[in-house]
């Protein structure tokens, strides 16, 4: 068990360096297991989905070296194995294995994902497109054995651009015969990522990005190298934090395309900040707007960074209104900030309604999911006096090294494990 101590209110000033992005860094290291040879991922983040990443790489018989941000893996030597359940249901992109394993063996045997709980988040979209290219899939007390003697590309729509059915199945049909063109595919910027490392080791993608993406199968991959994009959530959170207590601080590694709907809201509710190169500098704002913010696919305003902005809003003066459209349990962090002294209520399932401005106490407080405890994180670091956020292993698991890169700047935060 982890916990993060927080002595609140102080001044961040100096820089703080965004690391590689978790929800491309949990694709591309399944996505290495598509080269016959040798892939090499740069710039991933240090946060524990990663670990069991790599344990589940290994039971499959690749090679891994973790040197310094870099992975090296060698997927030469890949045997198919049963992937068991204490793995999968450590994170939600176990899934990813579904496509690269159907892609190369025609046979997958994992059970259904972990990941936060959120929501209901089923898969329903990722199997009926295994499906429509000719799998089958078999399902036994969440248990998925899915099948295929071949594969066989096609024009898929799906019902809801979903990120990871988007990279699962752009990953499966590198193992299909033909074409296979995904139509509302999501356009979210890990997908363009994973699409730029299949890409390098030699298969055939267009419109990663778009709407409409199209892969040509049966192509035998080569060695494939790749840098982690700089984590747009991540960013936000930064950006969120020194829009409350920052004096110049300066956040590298942005880029801009992929956090533009933050940066319109913030610049909206009358937050300043200015970009130079991959360098974002922002510094406290004391007049702070009430707003409205609906959560949408990229390129709207991103459902992970609707906790984090939560926090911001009970700042801001007056009633501010949050609509989020892609997840049902997504205000558990409000329980907690109320305790602080927010004044939040939840309207209907999914719509928030935020009074401020508040001056948050430091108290005792749970995480309950990563971005919800991000939510908490920045509450404490505005609260007067001392905040405990038990469960902070939430919050490692999508902030690489944060207490530290919290410090340098000046936060006072600690960790303790138990
Ligand atoms: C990914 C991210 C997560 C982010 C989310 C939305 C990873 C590992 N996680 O999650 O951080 O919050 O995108 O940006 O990349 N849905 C279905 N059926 C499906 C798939 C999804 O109904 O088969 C629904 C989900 O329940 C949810 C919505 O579609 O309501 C979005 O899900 P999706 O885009 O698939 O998100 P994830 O891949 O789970």
């Amino acid at each position: 068990m982890s916990k993060i101590i927080i002595d609140g209110n102080h001044e961040l000033s100096g820089e703080i360096k965004i690391s590689g992005a978790k929800n491309s860094a949990v694709a591309l290291i399944p996505a290495a297991i598509l080269s016959e040879n040798k892939s090499v991922i740069y710039n991933v983040p240090e946060i524990r989905d990663i670990d069991y990443l790599i344990k589940i790489m290994e039971l499959l018989n690749c090679k891994v070296e973790h040197k310094n941000d870099a992975l090296y893996i060698d997927s030469s030597k890949i045997e198919n194995k049963p992937i068991p359940e204490e793995l999968s249901v450590q994170m939600r992109a176990s899934y990813y294995f579904m496509g690269v394993l159907l892609a190369k063996f025609g046979k997958v045997e994992i059970s259904f994902p972990g990941g936060c709980n959120i929501g209901a988040r089923p898969i329903d979209i990722h199997i009926k497109a295994f499906e429509e290219l000719g799998a089958k899939v078999e399902i036994v007390k969440n248990r998925y054995t899915i099948t295929a003697e071949k594969l066989i590309g096609k024009k898929i729509y799906f019902d809801f651009p979903s990120v990871g059915a988007t990279i699962n199945v752009m990953l499966a049909a590198i193992g299909a015969e033909g074409t296979t063109i995904i139509e509302n595919a999501a356009m979210e910027p890990e997908i363009v990522n994973v699409a730029s490392l299949l890409i390098n080791m030699g298969a055939k993608i267009h419109g990663a990005g778009t709407k409409t993406i199209e892969i040509e199968g049966n192509k035998k991959l080569d060695n494939g190298v790749v840098e982690v994009f700089p984590d747009r959530i991540e960013s936000g959170t930064y950006i969120i934090i020194g829009a409350l207590l920052g004096n110049n601080l300066k956040i590298k590694g942005i880029i801009k395309e992929h956090i533009e709907a933050l940066l319109m809201k913030i610049k909206e509710i009358g937050i300043n900040y200015s970009i130079d190169n991959d360098t974002l500098t922002i510094s406290k704002c004391n007049d702070i707007k009430s707003t409205y913010i609906k959560t949408l696919v990229f390129p709207g305003f991103p459902t992970d960074l609707q906790q984090p902005i939560t926090t911001l809003l009970t700042q801001a003066k007056g009633k501010s209104i949050i609509e989020e459209t892609l997840y049902e349990n997504r205000f558990k962090n409000t329980y907690d900030l109320n305790r602080m002294g927010a004044i939040t209520n939840i309207l209907s399932l999914n719509k928030l309604e935020i009074i401020g401005p508040r001056k948050l106490k430091g108290t005792n407080v749970i995480a309950t999911d990563l971005r919800g405890g991000a939510s908490l994180l920045i509450a404490g670091l505005i609260a007067e006096g001392t905040t405990t956020i038990d469960n902070s292993e939430y919050i490692l698991r999508g902030y690489g090294d944060v207490v530290n890169k919290l410090k340098n700047v000046g936060a006072n935060i600690e960790i303790t494990e138990e």
